[in-house]
This record gives C-alpha cells, structure tokens and sequence, in this order.
C-alpha cells in the first residue's frame, strides 16, 4: 500500500485528512472551491505542492458538475475562484502561480473563437489534472538530484546521517516528496543511514506526519524535540539538512515552516550543508526580496493547545508565525530543484537559461 494525501478519481476529489493522522486515516471529499479552501485552510491538507494542487482540483470538481451559460460565465467563475483559493494559505506561492497561470490559459481558451464553453470547462479540468501527475515526476527527478549532490558534498563516506523539518513527503505533495523524496532516494540508493526529523512545534507536522511516513516507508529515523537539533549536530555528527520551501525569491531567501532559519544558523556553526528542496513551482521569480514575502501568522490555539488539550497557561499572549525567512546565503548545500541543485546566487540565471532554451 503506499500513502496517499490526494486522490482524484472519476473527477472527485478526495484528501487525506492530516490533522487526524497519525491516529486515524479518513478521507474527506471536496466537492467546491469553499470546501477546498476551507480543508487547506484548516490545514487538513498543506504542504506548499499540496495546497496548489487541493486548490485547483476543487475547482476542477466544482465545474465538472457546473451548469454555464457562455464562456465568459466560465472564465469569470475561473477567475474568482482562482482569487479567492489564492488567500487560503497566503506564504505558499505554488498556489499563487498555478492561479496566475491557470488564468493565463483560460483567457487563452476563451479568445479563441473554435472554443466553446464546454471545452474551455474540459480543458481547465484535464490542466488541473496535469498539475496532479507533472508534481511526481518533478519531486522524483529533484530527489534523485538532490540525493546525487548530497552524497557529492558527503566525502570519504558511503552513507550519510540528514535532518529534516516539518513535512516534505508524500503527505505536502502528490506524491514522492521534495526534502523527505531526497532522503527517500538516498535510502533507495543504499546511501542512508539515517533521518532525524524535528517535532516541528507548534503544530507537530514532524511528529505527525513525517515521522508517520517514516515509520510507514520503513526509513531509519528518530523524532528529536525543534529545541535538541543544536546539539544533534555537535554530538551525532549530521551531513545535511534538507529542508523544503513554500516561497523562494529569486534570489534564493526561502520562506519555510518557522524554525528553518535557526537551523541555517545552527548549520553554517557547525559547516553542515544546507539544502533548500524546492520545485520551480514553489519559486516567486518576480520577487528579489525575501522580506517582502508575507508571513502567515495561525491561531494561538495550535500553540496552546496539542489534540484539543490545554498546555500554555491561559490569558498568556501568542506569537505563532507559521513561517521564517532564511537568508540565502545560508543555504550553503544549495536550492535543489527539478532542473537541478543551484547555488542561491545563481538560481534565477540558471533557470532563466533553462527557459530561454525551451523557448
Ligand atoms: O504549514 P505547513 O505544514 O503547510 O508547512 C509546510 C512546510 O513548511 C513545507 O516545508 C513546505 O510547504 C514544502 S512541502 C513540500
């Protein structure tokens, strides 16, 4: 059996609900756009790849069942659901850009006179669908990169112990993974000896949810409090840690689940390299300035509270960003991407070469 957090079968859409792992696998069917924001919103699905993903299949569920009247029906239903899916998760850009491209398509679609209303419906329904299978093969050939140039970095050894934060797997994506596919593809090649995850405080996604794919994928790993990883890598001797993104400008500076920068810090202390795993869908080409990414800040109540239980004392103030913004030039391993491991200064030549060359 392998995991996993989307199915779409027959047009409908169902996802994995994360916020009852590990206790419980239920799947929840999202039929409309409210629904699917509401299930990212909740975070019964995240993960950046997921998010856009989740966001684009409601919309395809909902037109698949949609009566319109014309094509400019269509297009302007499109547009506004696109709009308002983007506020669901507002740090993630992969939403963002599959709604700026989506919409570029069917504007496309519907100025071209041979189409009609229902092929402009069809057509956004077999894109989206494109966005589900194109993910997998992306997270894989990133992995299978990523894994190369960890095992390049690691010299005079065979198998190398990592750390990983918050979620990257199966569950933040279509499938394979982006940091944790990394780690997946160096246990595939015979190159892991072991993964430490972080808790991933305040909402747990590392003892959740990647120390659930852990334990299911039968990987070597160990849970470790966010608190202990300084000292994880003075004691244990760590030689990388693969992280994911949720927004990298093109200069580099990444967006990541809160406690990323710190580990970068701790990282460059002890000349471990840092990798950031990020497929050119979780990349904001348009934005060179990492301080101007939003953060978004959650609930208290995923601060106070673990599974409902009252932990912080009542009537204390909260601080809960759910993401930081590690500098580029702390990412000293690189930005391993579906095209290959750049360092951050030259990840937006590069890909602007691979684009220009596919042009
Ligand atoms: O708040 P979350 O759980 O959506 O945060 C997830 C992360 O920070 C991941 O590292 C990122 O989205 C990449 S998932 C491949």
């Amino acid at each position: 059996m392998t995991l996993q957090a989307i199915k779409w079968e027959d047009r409908k859409l169902s996802i994995l609900d994360q916020l009852q792992l590990p206790l419980r696998t239920l799947y929840r069917a999202v039929t409309t756009v409210d629904e699917g924001w509401s299930v990212i919103n909740k975070m019964q699905v995240r993960g950046a790849p997921a998010i856009a993903i989740v966001g684009c299949l409601s919309l395809a569920a909902e037109i698949s069942q949609a009566t319109f009247e014309d094509k400019t029906q269509v297009l302007d239903f499109i547009t506004s659901k696109l709009d308002h899916l983007v506020t669901a998760r507002p740090t993630a850009v992969n939403m963002a850009n599959a709604a700026e491209d989506l919409k570029k398509y069917a504007k496309g679609l519907h100025n071209d006179s041979q189409i009609s209303a229902l092929d402009l419906v069809e057509k956004t329904i077999k894109w989206c669908e494109k966005l589900l299978a194109d993910d997998v093969a992306t997270n894989k050939k990133l992995s299978d990169l990523g894994a190369t140039s960890v095992m390049d970095s690691a010299t005079g050894v065979t198998k190398v112990r990592v750390l990983t934060h918050c979620n990257t797997g199966t569950l933040a994506t279509a499938g394979y993974g982006t940091a944790l596919g990394v780690i997946r593809s160096l246990h595939a090649a015979g190159n892991l000896e072991h993964v430490f995850c972080t808790e991933t405080r305040p909402y747990n996604q590392g003892a959740r949810l990647t120390a659930y794919e852990l334990v299911f994928e039968g990987l070597p790993g160990t849970l470790l409090c966010d608190s202990a990883a300084a000292w994880l890598m003075q004691t244990k001797g760590i030689h990388a840690i693969l992280v994911g993104a949720d927004r990298v400008d093109s200069k580099g500076n990444t967006a990541n689940k809160i406690g990323t920068f710190q580990l970068a810090v701790a990282a460059k202390h002890f000349s471990v390299p840092f990798y950031v795993c990020a497929p050119t869908t979780s990349i904001d080409i348009s934005l060179d300035d990492g301080h101007k990414i939003p953060i978004e800040q959650r609930p208290s109540q995923e601060m106070t509270h673990v599974a409902g239980t009252q932990l912080a004392a009542p009537g204390i103030n909260c601080w809960n960003p759910a993401f930081d913004v590690t500098p580029a030039e702390l990412i000293t391993g690189g930005i391993v991407t579906e095209h290959g491991v750049f360092k951050p200064q030259d990840l937006k030549s590069s890909l602007d070469a691979i684009s220009n060359k596919s042009k």
